[in-house]
């Protein structure tokens, strides 16, 4: 398992990664979100040894990458599509990973027909559109049948059936128990596939959850709620702890407390409900509040509640 212990990052005038302390989960697909410049790139590649951190660790399995015996199998990353070298076919590229990395050649042609580039395996790199440079780039991130599977902007420049493939392919690896961590400017694009996400804005961790937690955690949400007795189940709603307004006469918007409990204690109380409904802001829009720091996100970093940033 991978963990970043206190990483901190620093360029000449700029601290893009601030003193980051994370797991990243197997069995799982983990969204690492951020706007640009937000330090999700500089991350990934202090994770796969291609930066030294100012301060802090890295660790995978208790090793850093470069102490690790067989690297390609432990972690597995596409982190900059665009630095393949052009002259080489995938088949090439794919070729020499394997080699490098000791992985028998068979793998090379599997991998080429599950990313779909069988047919232009032996056509150079050059001539490939930005989707199907990631489609090399994913391949050579699967070579080594890795336990963690890194992606930094994967669905960049993929097509609808690209971007569906993908989520399919993401969701599978992390089915079959690998830890993958996949980037993106946009919860929207790895709402549907992630169980967690992580969330960096100016090199700070932001959060740090499961999407149910997200989901249930934002603070917009609300269960609206109408009955025969709205005074009555007012009242036993605020002694049972729930936050309660009324917005209209005879609905009842009720916060801090779940759809099943309200109807568990109207039920014990004799009280009818007629209506009771989740009311949800949009994950996108809460993104953007936790981004721009309007959104209070006390102790979600699991790993470390005390550093966890408001
Ligand atoms: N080699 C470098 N030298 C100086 N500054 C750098 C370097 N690499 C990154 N930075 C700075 O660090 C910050 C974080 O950059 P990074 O590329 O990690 O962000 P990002 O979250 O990946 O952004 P994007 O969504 O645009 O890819 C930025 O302000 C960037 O300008
Ligand atoms: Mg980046």
């Amino acid at each position: 398992m991978i963990q970043l212990t206190n990483l901190t990052k620093k360029f000449t005038d700029k601290i893009a990664v601030n003193n980051i302390s994370l797991y990243i989960h197997p069995g799982v697909v983990t969204g690492f979100l951020g706007p640009n410049g937000a330090g999700k790139t500089t991350t990934m590649r202090l994770i796969l040894g291609l930066a030294a951190p100012t301060s802090g660790s890295v660790s995978a399995d208790g090793k850093s990458y470069t102490a690790l015996e067989r690297p390609l199998s432990k972690i597995g990353a596409m982190v900059d599509a665009g630095a393949l070298d052009a002259r080489l076919t995938p088949r090439q590229h794919l070729m020499i990973l394997a080699a490098a990395a000791g992985i028998n050649k068979n793998r090379v042609d599997e991998l080429l027909s599950f990313v779909g580039l069988r047919k232009v395996a032996n056509k150079k790199i050059n001539e490939f559109s930005f989707g199907m440079k990631q489609r090399v780039g994913i391949a050579g991130a699967l070579i080594g049948d890795p336990e963690t599977v890194m992606m930094d902007e994967p669905f960049n420049g993929l097509d609808v059936e690209g971007i569906h493939w993908l989520r399919t392919l993401l969701r599978d690896l992390a089915e079959q128990g690998k830890a993958v961590l996949v980037s993106s400017h946009l919860l929207s694009e790895v709402q549907e596939i992630a169980d967690r996400v992580i969330v960096l804005a100016r090199g700070e961790l932001i959060a740090d959850m499961s999407m149910d937690e997200m989901q249930e955690k934002s603070i917009g949400s609300y269960v609206q709620v109408q009955s025969d007795n709205i005074a009555g189940l007012k009242k036993i709603l605020i002694e049972n702890d729930a936050g309660v307004d009324m917005p209209e006469s005879g609905i009842l918007h009720v916060r801090k407390m779940n759809m099943r409990r309200i109807g568990d204690i109207a039920f014990t109380n004799g009280i009818r409900i007629y209506e009771l409904v989740n009311y949800q802001p949009s994950l996108e829009q809460l993104f953007s509040e936790l981004v721009a720091g309007k959104t209070d996100y006390k102790g979600l970093n699991h790993h470390d509640k005390e550093e966890a940033k408001q």
